[in-house]
């Protein structure tokens, strides 16, 4: 009897001990097959944001978690809704959020840290206390900014006139306010001034009717400052049409280093684009995990980029391995 107690007593403890093993003594160890991500994107404005889409779409298969995938077809109000409808589904543990603005998020992030949710920004800062968030993966934009003043003044170098026209952004995201501020940072070194500014909200169509108008007031334009391709490739097509030719009388520089920007390069329409990485989600999705089971993580992770300009003699080659 004593031996069946003491074999009994064993078994149990045996129990009890790979119970506690798989829960790290009562605290869960996550993997990614527990992770359910409600991921905020800003909208699908172009070829960078599709890229960006793609990365955390194809990512999350591949490494065995789930996606709620949410589009906000740039609507600021869209995007708190939605991260409100994440805090209140029980199942997402991590919200991923792209910010279309740096502003308005105090009450949902706190809301958010109430309900025990991971919060990751990705690609776009935000004004936030940062015990709010775990961390902020993206790109250094004020670093873009002033490598794209730097790359304007060598394009301007032999000219006398150095009048460039900005097309911003959608006004109140990092990316916008942080380029800008970036490139006037630099532009000073080689006499830029920048002569006209406007939003054209990241998109081609915009871009092109916004330059036609510039085009209106002056003829007197040396350099485009577009803060992404698609804003520029629009551009390009407003110089054609006025009769000039673009990356020649008019330099163009753009943001984002797209397959359309390349394509207008190896054309010689426009001269340069400066990279900004939309392949974040294995990073974004790393840190999150890390998060979940408590480790505490930097403030922010840039991305590492280049700068790629018509002028490179191996431009085909590279964009043969470009995967966006
Ligand atoms: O935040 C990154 C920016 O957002 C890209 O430069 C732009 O194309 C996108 O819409």
């Amino acid at each position: 009897m004593k031996k069946i107690l003491g074999l009994v007593v064993s078994l149990m403890a045996v129990l009890v001990l790979s119970a506690c093993a798989g829960t790290g003594g009562g605290k869960k160890t996550y993997t990614y097959r527990d992770m359910v991500v409600g991921f905020i994107q800003t909208g699908s404005e172009g070829g960078w944001r599709a890229a960006n889409t793609a990365s955390f779409k194809e990512t999350a298969g591949e490494l065995g978690l789930k996606l709620k995938f949410y589009d906000a077809q740039n609507k600021l109000e869209n995007q708190v809704a939605a991260f409100r409808n994440f805090i209140a589904d029980k199942e997402v543990n991590v919200i991923v959020l792209a910010a279309l603005e740096t502003t308005g998020w105090d009450d949902v992030l706190k809301e958010a840290k109430a309900a025990g949710k991971t919060v990751v920004l990705e690609d776009r800062r935000i004004d936030a206390a940062e015990d709010l968030y775990a961390t902020y993966i993206g790109s250094d934009f004020a670093e873009e900014g002033r490598k794209g003043g730097t790359e304007m003044c060598e394009l301007l170098k032999d000219s006398t006139g150095k009048n460039v026209v900005e097309l911003v952004g959608n006004v109140g995201s990092s990316a916008a306010k942080d380029r800008g501020q970036g490139f006037r940072e630099t532009m000073g070194a080689c006499g830029i001034t920048i002569t006209q500014t406007q939003t054209a909200n990241w998109s081609a169509t915009e871009g092109k009717a916004v330059m036609e108008a510039f085009l209106k007031q002056s003829t007197d334009i040396q350099g485009v400052f577009a803060q992404n391709d698609e804003m520029g490739l629009g551009a390009i097509l407003a110089i054609q049409e006025a009769g000039l030719k673009p990356g020649v009388d008019i330099k163009v520089l753009t943001f984002d280093a797209t397959a359309g920007a390349f394509k207008a390069m190896l054309e010689g329409t426009l001269n340069v684009s400066v990279e900004c990485n939309p392949l974040l989600a294995p990073q974004v999705y790393e840190a999150a995990l890390k998060a979940l089971n408590g480790e505490t993580l930097p403030k922010w992770v840039p991305s590492q980029e280049g700068v790629f300009r018509a002028s490179d003699p191996n431009l085909a080659d590279v964009f043969a391995t470009r995967k966006y």
